[in-house]
């Protein structure tokens, strides 16, 4: 008798401590789902000298990163200089800087991403395939989608031809310094101004200025619902690669250029882009909807 007691005791026993832990398990799987840290950049952001006291998630954009100045001005030219292709393609023939830096077109296949806030990027290309800025650059100056000369040396070569070219980089980077890996530095230099800084948002996160009361709603549900898991940095993209091998694009300047998506295919608007997003559903809630895309439209 006392022994059969002692076996319905030990069986309750198990059971709660099952259940106990099947409760325990969930809620921490539970837990590690909703759990987002957002990534500590503070060590990069000191890097680029921006000064991100406090922030984590969202920093404004600063008007430059550290740059030399000779060489940015010299970077600005090379940028509209037609003669580093074998055709008259300039970097700025496709990166209107007037149109955010994108021609909106298609060339191999991809649309031109803006050339602005372009620079803190872990991944570059729709793919992700370049993981630096410097031979992000390159690639542009030799791919024959883009520049298309093939190799630096090539480029070198064909902007030589005009000996003016040759003096104004040795002024700036000594005997000899009309080389490739300069050609690039210049393009660099001159990339690091290439910033929209100032916008809503980041006057916003530099607490210089609220958001419209629709905007900050649209802000909420942005933060509600996670984009900035992959949206992330001070261009809220550019450093997440996803499990499909696509590359998770910028979105600053969205109310001046088309939304498209890495395959090439654009989409009809903003709200069509964001509908493909996870966790964008918004039901009846036609008004939360049009908040976050009117904070979109001011990145
Ligand atoms: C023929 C047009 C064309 C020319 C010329 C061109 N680009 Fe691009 N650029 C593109 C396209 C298209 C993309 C997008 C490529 C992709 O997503 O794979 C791009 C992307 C970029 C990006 C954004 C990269 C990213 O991943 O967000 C930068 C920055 C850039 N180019 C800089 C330059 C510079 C600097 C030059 C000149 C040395 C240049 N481009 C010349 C078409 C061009
Ligand atoms: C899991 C990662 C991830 C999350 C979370 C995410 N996105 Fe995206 N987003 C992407 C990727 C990847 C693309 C590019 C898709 C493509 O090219 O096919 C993209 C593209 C976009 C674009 C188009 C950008 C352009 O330049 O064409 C917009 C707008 C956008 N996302 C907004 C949002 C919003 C708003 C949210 C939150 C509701 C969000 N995203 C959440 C990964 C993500």
């Amino acid at each position: 008798m006392r022994r059969r007691y002692v076996w319905i005791y030990t069986a309750y026993a198990v059971a709660a401590v099952a259940v106990g832990l099947c409760f325990f398990v969930n809620r921490w799987l539970a837990g590690r789902r909703a759990a987002y840290v957002p990534e500590d950049l503070t060590a990069e952001y000191a890097a680029w000298g921006i000064d991100a006291a406090g922030m984590k998630e969202f920093v404004p954009l600063p008007a430059h990163l550290p740059y030399r100045m000779d060489a940015a001005e010299l970077g600005r030219d090379m940028f509209q200089y037609r003669k580093i292709g074998p055709g008259t393609r300039a970097c700025g023939v496709c990166h209107l800087l007037s149109e955010g830096g994108s021609d909106g077109r298609l060339h191999g296949g991809v649309f031109t991403r803006p050339a602005k806030n372009a620079v803190f990027g872990k991944f570059y290309l729709h793919d992700g395939s370049v993981s630096n800025f410097p031979a992000l650059v390159q690639r542009m100056i030799e791919d024959e989608r883009f520049i298309g000369a093939g190799s630096l040396s090539n480029a070198v070569a064909l902007a030589g031809r005009d000996g003016r070219i040759r003096k104004r980089f040795e002024a700036c980077y000594g005997a000899g310094g009309f080389a490739g890996t300069n050609l690039v530095d210049a393009i660099v230099q001159y990339s690091r101004t290439l910033m929209t800084a100032n916008g809503p948002f980041d006057r916003f996160c530099s607490g210089r200025d609220a958001l419209s009361q629709e905007r900050q709603q649209g802000f909420e549900h942005f933060r509600e619902r996670r984009c900035a898991r992959c949206h992330s940095g001070p261009s809220l993209g550019t450093r997440v690669l996803t499990g499909e091998g696509v590359r998770v694009p910028s979105l600053r300047g969205l109310s001046k250029r088309r939304t498209f998506q890495a395959n090439g295919r654009l989409y009809t608007d903003l709200a069509a882009a964001v509908a493909m997003m996870p966790n964008s559903d918004f039901d009846e809630d036609e008004k939360g909807r049009l908040s976050l895309l009117a904070f979109l439209r001011c990145l």
